[in-house]
Formats: structure tokens, sequence, C-alpha cells
């Protein structure tokens, strides 16, 4: 089919790639999700008094598994529409919702390309789900996704989620939307295309829920674990077509979201806690550049990638020295090693400056023992 022909089509629902069985599945019907009117709520086994503890008076009750005032305002954060969007509890729980409702245990596949974030293959695992990898390949100008091999293993394989990371966790790199948008519009009516974005903030670069009103089968994770700095909130989102959002929440727990981690969302999304996550970003990427060329430099280093995250990639001529001096110095970062052609590389967090000062100055010491 021609280019043109290909966009004219009308995208397929993705509720046909939704597990069969799970299609007219109405999940668990909790006391907070009966819309029912009230002065005295006697339905859902709760104490009448507070704890002594809960000086607010605010956890006495189940909260609302998707607070309306939440769901508007990281809809707002991310441009689309809150019936688009499903809070949960981080992008880890929405990883582990995509592959239950969609793949069916011993059946269908999801897709990783690693070296990528291990959740993917971990809630496919836990589900029974057989796992394809289409690796990364490292090339001078940095790692590439091979699309054309993703779209190969999709048909071949019986794989109905390709999970893509963007920017990459552990390589920091990003992808280009167009290359996305290609994908799932050969993969349209076969697999859902999943764009991780936890680290999109950091790229300043246009998010793949750009996408969706098109592309019904694109997929999008955002977090507030980053960027936001709330990572102990446990605030996550998937971002698709609504119908989809509509199975993802009957697959979910009865009340995913604690209210003290809805009211410190809430507080972190007004304009000024915003403002300032803008500006903390700013930073990061100012020495995220600086820390990528100072590691380059160094004797010890063969290689540290190019990133658009907030962490820096880097292979060593001894990894293991280098992780043991950093953690002798109380600096610890992540060990890649274990990592299929990662033998000899650690991912660098990007932390305050004098931290980042402090990684350098570590690693440019030289090795004990050495002339
Ligand atoms: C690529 C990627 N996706 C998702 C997550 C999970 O984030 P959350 O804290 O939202 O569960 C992480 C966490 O490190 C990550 O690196």
């Amino acid at each position: 089919m021609s280019a043109a022909a290909d966009t004219l089509r009308p995208a397929t629902s993705p509720l046909q790639l939704v597990r069969e069985d799970l299609r007219g599945f109405a999940g668990y019907q909790s006391a907070r999700s009966q819309r029912l009117q009230g002065q005295v709520w006697l339905n859902a086994n709760e104490s009448p008094w507070c704890n002594d503890a809960d000086r607010e008076g605010t956890l006495r009750r189940y909260p609302d598994p998707q607070p309306q005032a939440l769901r508007s305002a990281l809809a707002e954060l991310y441009g689309c529409a809150p019936a688009q969007l499903l809070a949960g509890r981080g992008s880890d729980e929405g990883i582990d919702l995509l592959v239950r409702a969609v793949c069916r245990p011993g059946g269908d596949a999801v897709l990783v390309t690693t070296p990528t974030f291990g959740m993917y293959a971990v809630s496919a695992r836990l589900h029974g789900t057989r796992v394809v990898d289409v690796p990364l390949s490292e090339t001078a100008q940095g790692w590439q996704c091979d699309f054309a091999a993703i779209a190969a293993a999709v048909r071949r394989d019986g794989v109905k989620l390709v999970f893509l990371c963007s920017p990459g966790n552990p390589t920091g790199a990003l992808l280009a939307l167009e290359d996305i948008a290609a994908l799932a519009r050969e993969l349209d009516g076969q697999a859902l295309v999943v764009v991780d974005e936890a680290y999109l903030e950091y790229a300043d670069a246009p998010s793949a829920i750009g996408l969706l009103p098109g592309q019904r089968n694109v997929v999008v994770l955002r977090t507030l674990s980053k960027a936001h700095a709330l990572a102990a909130a446990r605030i996550g989102s998937v971002i698709a077509d609504a119908d989809l959002i509509e199975v993802l929440r009957r697959c979910q727990a009865p009340y995913p979201l604690p209210a003290a981690c809805t009211a410190q969302a809430l507080q972190a999304l007004a304009p000024v806690a915003r403002a300032r996550t803008v500006e903390r970003v700013a930073a990061i990427r100012s020495e995220r550049d600086v820390l990528r060329s100072a590691l380059s430099s160094l004797t010890c280093v063969r290689r540290a990638y190019d990133s658009r995250a907030n962490f820096v990639l880097a292979r060593f001529d001894d990894a293991q020295a280098a992780f043991d001096r950093l953690l002798a110095a109380g600096v610890v970062v992540r060990d890649m090693r274990a990592a299929a052609g990662l033998e000899d590389a650690l991912r660098i967090s990007l932390g305050t400056p004098e931290q980042n000062r402090q990684v350098l100055s570590v690693l440019s010491m030289p090795a004990e023992g050495a002339p």
C-alpha cells in the first residue's frame, strides 16, 4: 500500500488487541465505583471514627479510584483528554496492566529492545508471557533501533505489545517520532506500540502522545517519579485510546492511589511547583552535557554516550575498579554489567553539581597501584 493510501486508512480500535476474555470484563465493583448519593456512608466497611494518627481526618475512607482533579491535572500536563489517561502506581503499574490486559498467558508475546528497562520482561515473565528481543545496535552515532526487524518479529512471533523506551534506559538515546509513527501504522490492528517516556522531560522533544489522535494503537507511559521528583508518591500515567483506558481501569486494583499521594501530586502540579520542575530539568540538562564530555576525556572511560535523559551510560576499561572506587568514596552508581552487551558499563544518574564533580574527581584519580 502506498504511504498516501496508508495514512487515509482509519486506525483500528485497540480493543481488538485486548484479550478476548477480558473485553467485556467488569472487574471488581468497589464501593467507591458505584455512583451513589448520600450523607451517611455505610457501604464500604470503613471505620466511623478517625485514627488518632490521622490528624487531618483524611484517611478514614477509601480513596477515589481515579480522582477527577488528579486525572485532569495530569491530562493538562501531558496534553491529552482526561478520558485518555489512567493514573496508577508509577509507570511500573501501567506496564503490568498492559501485559495482563493484552497478552494471553502462554500465548502471546511482548517485544523489547535490549538493553532496556527491565520491568517489561519481568512483568511478562510473571504473567507467563514470552519475551521477544530485537536488540538495539551500537554504531559510531550511538544506539540504533531496528524498526524493520521489530515489525518482522511482531508478525513472526505473535507479539501483541512492543515496548519502546524513549529516551532509553539505560542508553539515554531518543527515538525519532517519525519512526515510532511509521511502526505504529505498520502494526495497526496487530500490536500496541508502547512508548515509555519516563525521561522525556529531560529530552526537550515532542511526545508520542501527539500521535494518538490518528494512531489508536499508540500507548504512552509517563511518570512523576523523575523530572517531577516524586518517586515515593508512585504516580504514573498510561495515556492511550479512551476505550483501551477503560479496559485497563477495569483490570486495575480497586483503590490504586493513596489519598496522601494524590494530594502531594496535586500540589506538585500547581503552576509554581511546575515552574520549579522546569528549572530543575534545565539544571540537569546542562550538568549532563558537562558530565558526559568530562567522562569521555577520562583515560579509564572507553565511551560515554550522549544522553537525552538524567543519566549517562559509560563503558570503562575496568568497570569493576571504577564501581569499587566510587563505592569506597560513598558514591553508588548502577552497575550495568549483567546486561548483555554492557559487560563493561556503568550508568551514572545526574546528581547535584557537587555530586557530579565528586564522581569525576574519584574517577580521575590514578587507580591504586598505577605507576
Ligand atoms: C524507563 C522507565 N520506565 C518506567 C520506570 C518506572 O517508573 P515509575 O517510578 O513511574 O514506576 C522507570 C524507573 O526507573 C524507568 O526507568
